[in-house]
């Protein structure tokens, strides 16, 4: 079916369990008795947030909030959108920011310069994957799942042009695909 399209898996579906369960347990370590609020960055880390929340063993909320930069292209406008705001007051909160990739860096120091404002005790970024090579802000993840090579990927809540967020694991697209 969609596999298909997939030319070479870079995180297969136990892989990316193993490593976020390790960050989970990570996370309870450094967040326990703080009640943190989880803020997940949709839509790619909905995958990764449910996954991730099922190994943190404390108290904690969750909220999200939906941005867009990249509009049907595999390279970043530059220009962020918030199309869903924060539900929770974060004033006084231990915030964590969850993502599914830290690419260029202009969507999350956006985002947390956004929430700086509002005055949270903390504010942590957890990001399942990172390309490091590919940063233009100036911002560094506290939680990486893995670090990943200068290819477009999707899977695991990643997509191009919308699809391929269902797949159980993360990979490269054939290069007809993206033609
Ligand atoms: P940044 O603002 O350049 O760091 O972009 C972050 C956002 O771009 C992520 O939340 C993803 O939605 C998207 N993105 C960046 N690289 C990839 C990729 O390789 N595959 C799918 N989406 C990506
Ligand atoms: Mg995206």
């Amino acid at each position: 079916m969609i596999e298909k399209d997939i030319e070479r898996v870079f995180f297969s579906s136990d892989q990316i369990s193993a490593r976020v369960r390790e960050l989970g347990e990570q996370i309870t370590r450094d967040y326990d008795g703080k009640n943190p609020l989880f803020v997940g960055i949709l839509k790619g880390s909905f995958v990764f947030m449910a996954d991730l929340m099922r190994y943190v063993d404390t108290y904690c909320d969750i909220d999200f909030m939906a941005v867009s930069s990249y509009g049907a292209g595999t390279t970043t406008t530059g220009a962020v959108k918030i199309n869903k705001d924060l539900t929770y007051n974060v004033e006084g909160r231990d915030v964590l920011l969850v993502e599914d990739i830290l690419d260029s860096g202009v969507t999350l120091s956006y985002l947390k310069k956004y929430i700086e404002v509002r005055k949270p005790a903390s504010i942590g970024i957890c990001t399942l994957l990172d390309k490091p090579a590919r940063r233009r802000a100036d911002i560094t993840p506290n939680y990486v799942g893995f670090e990943c090579p200068d290819s477009f990927i999707v899977g695991y809540g990643l997509d191009y042009d919308e699809r391929y967020r269902n797949l159980p694991y993360i990979g490269v697209l054939k290069p007809e695909i993206y033609a």
